[in-house]
């Protein structure tokens, strides 16, 4: 492992060189969007020598234009997956042993064998046909708040979003309905888990108290299915053979953890986010509600709000990259937060605009790694914006929201709106 301490090499843009990118109080309102454009133009791959918060921590390189993270993510053989983790801590808040468990965390071959048998039945085809039940879903949750008793206003994170993606991923792991609380109070812990309302005991609680009772409850789920095969994802990790052998427990428990989690919480942020855009517009909001933007409005949502920030890599050898030297061992985290607000690629980035149509890398900058559930997610995204403002098109704000304290997932934890002002 190279020595991380300092500043491999002297950095091109001085008053640049002592700032620290994952500095809690850079992160209150979301992503550091003002250093972020300071950083793609005068120091795009830039070395930040610590993590305050976790000084036991490496520190790690920033990739901030869309053409570098996109050449970091399509090299799997420089940038691993598997060699430290897939966040920029390395085992700060899960074991990176679990971490690796998931096939977001292995590199090919075990990565391509295991991703594909889902691939299948994520198709856009496929997810097509789950559209009448995911409106189902959106329109049951939407219309239990008008009551009785009615509601006048909501917060549209808790009342609304989550449980909408929490049963749509729900029933595509076979998990019973009354149990979906439980399974989003144990993701958002541990995907939130240095924010205290999500996490109120801290990082190091995850380890201790939520994967023990995540093994526990998916236990049940791998026995039921062991006896009894089902056609939910859960009975395909358990019945899963690569190259002749059954996934251990860990790969199953952890292979459930990584669907669930990415399906509860990424498509929650995305809507949030976007809702507020257009509450915050009136010309956005016309362009949907009279004009019909709705792929407009969930492709700008990705973009403008990626529900990740960042993702990581490691590099398994020395490599150039922006014109900077990275070493072997050293942390690369990819952050789309930044990217997808390039000014190379998208003009007037930070201008929400539902009828931009840009390529954005909200779901990863087209690497193995590349999100699996994409078609799950557009099209959850267009149904919850569609029954949403079709039933409240004059939907506003009524409060401040508030957002997650996390480097990692970009989400409002709170979003009060009223449904007619
Ligand atoms: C707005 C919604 C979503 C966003 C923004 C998103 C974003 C991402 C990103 C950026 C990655 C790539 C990570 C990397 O480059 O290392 C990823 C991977 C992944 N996503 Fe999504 N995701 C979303 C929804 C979903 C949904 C609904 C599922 C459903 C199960 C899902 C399943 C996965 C899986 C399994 C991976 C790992 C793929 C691999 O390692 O090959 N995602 N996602």
């Amino acid at each position: 492992m190279a020595e991380q301490t300092s500043s491999p090499e002297a950095a091109p843009a001085g008053d640049l060189d002592e700032v620290l990118v994952i500095e809690t109080s850079r992160w209150q309102d979301g992503p550091p969007h003002e250093l972020f454009r300071e950083l793609r133009g005068r120091c795009p791959v830039h070395w930040s020598a610590s993590i305050p918060e976790f000084p036991e921590q490496d520190g790690f390189w920033s990739v901030t234009r869309a053409e570098d993270v996109h050449a970091v993510s399509r090299d799997w053989e420089t940038y691993s997956s598997e060699l430290g983790g897939i966040t920029a801590l390395t085992g700060a808040v899960m074991p990176l042993e679990l971490v690796r468990a998931m096939f977001i965390g292995m590199d090919p071959p075990k990565h391509d064998r295991l991703k594909a048998l889902f691939q299948r039945g994520f198709t856009p085809k496929r997810i097509a046909d789950h559209e009448p039940a995911i409106r189902a879903i959106a329109a049951d949750t939407l219309d239990r708040l008008d009551g009785p008793p009615a509601r006048e206003g909501c917060d549209l994170v808790a009342d609304v979003a989550q449980p909408i993606v929490s049963r749509v991923i729900g029933s595509f792991m076979g998990i019973p309905p009354e149990d979906d609380a439980a399974w989003a109070r144990l993701m958002n812990a541990s995907m939130g888990a240095g924010d205290r309302d999500l996490n109120p005991d801290g990082p190091e609680s995850v380890v201790r108290r939520e994967m023990p009772e995540i093994f526990a409850r998916c236990r049940e789920l791998i026995e039921a299915r062991r006896e009894n095969p089902t056609d939910d994802l859960t009975s395909v990790l358990v019945h899963a053979e690569i190259d002749g052998e059954r996934l251990s427990e860990q790969e199953i428990v952890m292979g459930f953890v990584l669907l669930l989690a990415a399906g509860n919480d990424s498509t929650k942020a995305t809507y949030c986010s976007g809702m507020r855009a257009v509450m915050e517009d009136e010309r956005q909001r016309e362009l949907v509600v009279e004009g019909g933007e709705y792929d407009g409005l969930v492709e700008e949502s990705l973009r403008m709000f990626p529900a990740f920030a960042h993702f990581r890599r490691t590099a398994t050898r020395d490599a150039e990259l922006g014109g900077r030297t990275i070493r072997a061992g050293e942390k690369v985290v990819m952050w789309y937060a930044s990217s997808n607000r390039d000014e190379a690629v998208h003009s007037d980035p930070d201008r929400f605009d539902v009828t931009r149509r840009a390529e954005h890398q909200a779901f990863g900058a087209g690497g193995r790694h590349f999100c699996l559930g994409t078609a799950l997610a557009r099209l959850e995204l267009r149904v919850m914006f569609e029954e949403t403002l079709a039933r409240h098109p004059r939907i506003a704000l009524d409060g401040s929201p508030a957002h997650a304290l996390s480097p990692w997932i970009n989400q409002l934890k709170t979003l009060p709106v009223r449904f007619a002002p």
